[in-house]
């Protein structure tokens, strides 16, 4: 694949209008830029330009059926690329919007199939960012961004994650900083009665019911596969994921420091050097040089802002295995959290 010199843009207060117009540029151009949004940064290119998408798939190694969710800076650049905005879909976007919150709807001939992995709907979304609504609106574009890593690995959610995924494959980053969530937005899709999520975020099922009533929940949010190691099922669960094997452990966190305690003996034997991401509850059992901390677990924004760095960080020190304690909550952000992990495990292991 070609090439790319990668520029990489510095936001500070004093330059902000300039870098963004320079990278709004390169987007009009049909250009690839990683740009960061509230949840995690994205790859984003002009979403009606063919050629600038497939520089998109290329760069990721994205396959192609896999749709790309389409950034807007207002409700109204919607009508360009949607049919029409079904009610329910109006009060949502009212609602949530600009925040963590993707709706799908009948897409526009306009939207190319490759942006839409073919799908005759289009995923829309208006991220609660300065740097990317004023990106979108600099551009003039709509622009379709998925996360900006390389397929299959964990979300990015600072631009050094960037860097080390896509840095030759892309023209430009804007290095904005941490991100704010750490976890995609929600995705729903309005075509169907009831609507259904397909993928949970900050915004939950219950904050959605709130405002249009029952909706369906179309990804798998209950995985028991009773005190034994198995596969994960499906290939929907080979998203996520650091180089190396990941194992989550669920349950009260008692039984999973326990658990993971009579865990790291066995793997001791083999001379397994074993990362484990831990809660602050279970950090004090464990005297491994290999900890990350995902935060107390009743604080589920916090696992939420740590987990991807974590599950990189683990991969950077070049550990043979991951332990992750899933004894944290999944009230809110948390089921998103659970979510994500159990995509990038190969195991699940609940006791
Ligand atoms: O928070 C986010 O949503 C981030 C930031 C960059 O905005 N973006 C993101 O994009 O997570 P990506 O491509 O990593 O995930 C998009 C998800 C995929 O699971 C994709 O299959 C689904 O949305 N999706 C997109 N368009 C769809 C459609 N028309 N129908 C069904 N699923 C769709
Ligand atoms: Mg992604």
């Amino acid at each position: 694949m070609t090439t790319y010199k990668t520029q990489i843009f510095h936001i500070r207060k004093h330059n902000f209008e300039k870098i963004l117009k320079e990278a709004a540029s390169v987007i009009k151009n049909g250009g690839t830029v990683a740009f960061p949004t509230e949840t995690v940064y994205g790859l984003g290119a002009d979403a009606l330009n063919s050629s600038a998408v497939r520089s998109i798939f290329q760069a990721k190694g994205r396959p192609a059926d896999n749709p790309l969710i389409v950034h807007v800076f207002s409700k109204e650049q919607c009508n360009e690329l949607v049919e029409i905005i079904p009610k329910k879909a109006s009060i949502l976007m009212d609602k949530f919007w600009p925040g963590p919150l993707t709706v799908i709807m009948q897409r526009k001939e306009i939207v190319p199939d490759i942006t839409t992995g073919g799908l005759d709907t289009v995923a829309l979304r208006m991220p609660d960012s300065k740097i990317a609504t004023k990106l979108i609106e600099l551009s003039g574009k709509a622009i379709a961004a998925p996360s900006a890593n390389l397929s299959g690995k964990p979300s990015p959610t600072i631009a050094g994650h960037v860097i080390t995924d896509l840095s030759g494959r892309i023209d430009a980053i804007i290095d904005g900083g941490p991100v704010e969530l750490g976890v995609e937005s929600t995705v729903i899709d309005m075509t169907t009665e009831p609507p259904a999520i397909l993928r949970p975020g900050k915004i939950s099922q219950q904050d959605i019911e709130g405002e249009i009533g029952p909706v369906n929940v179309a990804y798998d949010d209950k995985v028991h596969h009773g005190d034994k190691i198995v596969r994960s099922p499906g290939m929907k669960y080979t998203h996520y994921s650091p180089d190396v094997n990941v194992i989550l452990v669920e349950g009260k966190n008692e039984d999973v420091i326990a658990k993971i305690s009579q865990m790291l003996l066995d793997h001791g034997k083999n001379d397994e050097k074993v990362g484990l991401i831990l809660t602050e509850e279970s950090i004090e059992f464990f005297k491994s040089s290999k900890i990350f901390s995902l935060g107390e677990k009743d604080r589920p924004e916090k696992a939420a802002a740590r987990i991807f760095f974590g599950l990189r960080h683990m991969d950077e020190n070049k550990v043979d295995l991951i332990i992750v304690d899933g004894s944290f909550s999944r009230i809110g952000v948390g089921a998103a959290v659970g979510d994500r992990i159990r995509k990038a495990a190969r195991s699940i292991i609940e006791v």
